[in-house]
């Protein structure tokens, strides 16, 4: 029997210690990301447009998302996995949304509070809170939840999922962009692969975009796009490793410590994956349609 690995169920029994290794690793890995990287922590959109810069090509997939959701000025966002808030504070300066940005790295949250009082944007708040237990939220409060390439680490996807229906208004808008498989399972060579890849990322696990469509529709949400943008994207991969070549292994040593260093490595990983098409990247966009939810 061949060692068999299914993709839509976590690969790590304890929910707690990858929490705790997920938190570690943006605690020591933030300042160093923000000033090699920016304050965005995901892809760039490139479809079109190769000269664009970085920061450019993230601005880009923030509009493409954005624009896909018809944000209203006044809108209330929810952006779980907020990072260092760079979607929160771009959002809030160019779409006049109010933001309330979570995370599990307190470190991330003082940047991202930082940020916004130096950029002077106020419409726009920080916490420390688990996506998959957000207890500091009433339900119905947010018209806007903003999931972008955080989901991939949650240990629940279905949990958070619940928690984002129980948060959003009637009628509210889900925007999920996460790395996804293309399979349900992998076997031999393909489920090391696939492991491995999880194991670099602290990723829980990565489900395919159909079991994330059947997820969003037992947690009661109407998908109304859901879309593999693999090809708009995997151009960040190359770009994210050249911007690393430009820097001396001491540099990277001084800026991110071992644990940096090693994130270096295994950037390299992922541009294979992409090119292997292992792994897809999935958006979808989805309408918080009754309050039964199931599963
Ligand atoms: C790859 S970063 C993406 C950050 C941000 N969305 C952006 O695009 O710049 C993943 C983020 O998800 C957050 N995260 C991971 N698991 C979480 C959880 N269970 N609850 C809240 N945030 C979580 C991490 O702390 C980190 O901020």
């Amino acid at each position: 029997m061949e060692f068999e690995l299914r993709t839509d169920r976590p690969l790590f029994n304890d929910p707690m210690q990858i929490s705790k290794r997920i938190t570690q690793f943006w605690e020591q890995i933030s300042p160093a990301w923000s000033s090699i990287w920016g304050p965005h922590i995901h892809h760039g959109f490139y479809e079109n447009d190769n000269a664009i810069s970085p920061l450019q090509a993230q601005e880009k997939l923030i509009d493409e998302l954005a624009a896909y959701l018809e944000l209203k000025p006044g809108d209330k966002v929810l952006d779980v996995g907020c990072g260092m808030g760079g979607s929160s504070l771009y959002l809030a300066k160019h779409y006049g949304v109010s933001v309330t940005g979570v995370s599990l790295s307190e470190k991330q949250v003082l940047m991202a509070t930082e940020r916004a009082k130096q950029e002077k944007v106020h419409d726009v708040s920080f916490k420390v809170e688990d996506a998959l237990a957000m207890d500091g939220f009433n339900e119905h409060q947010f018209d806007v939840v903003w999931a972008l390439e955080s989901c991939e680490q949650f240990f629940d996807k279905s949990q958070f999922i619940r928690e984002a229906h129980r948060v959003l208004k009637p009628g509210g808008k889900l925007m999920l962009a996460t790395w996804c498989s293309n399979q349900d399972s992998y076997q031999g060579q393909a489920a090391k692969e696939y492991k491995t890849l999880c194991n670099a990322f602290d990723l829980p696990y990565m489900p395919s975009i159909e079991k994330y469509k059947s997820l969003l529709e037992q947690g009661g949400f109407n998908i109304k796009r859901s879309e593999d943008w693999s090809p708009k994207v995997a151009k960040s991969w190359d770009i994210g490793i050249s911007l690393v070549r430009s820097y001396s292994f001491l540099q990277l040593l001084m800026l991110g410590g071992i644990r940096g260093l090693r994130f270096a490595k295994q950037i390299k990983l992922m541009k294979r994956a992409f090119q292997e098409n292992r792994v897809r990247y999935g958006v979808f966009i989805a309408n918080s349609a009754s309050a039964n939810c199931k599963g």
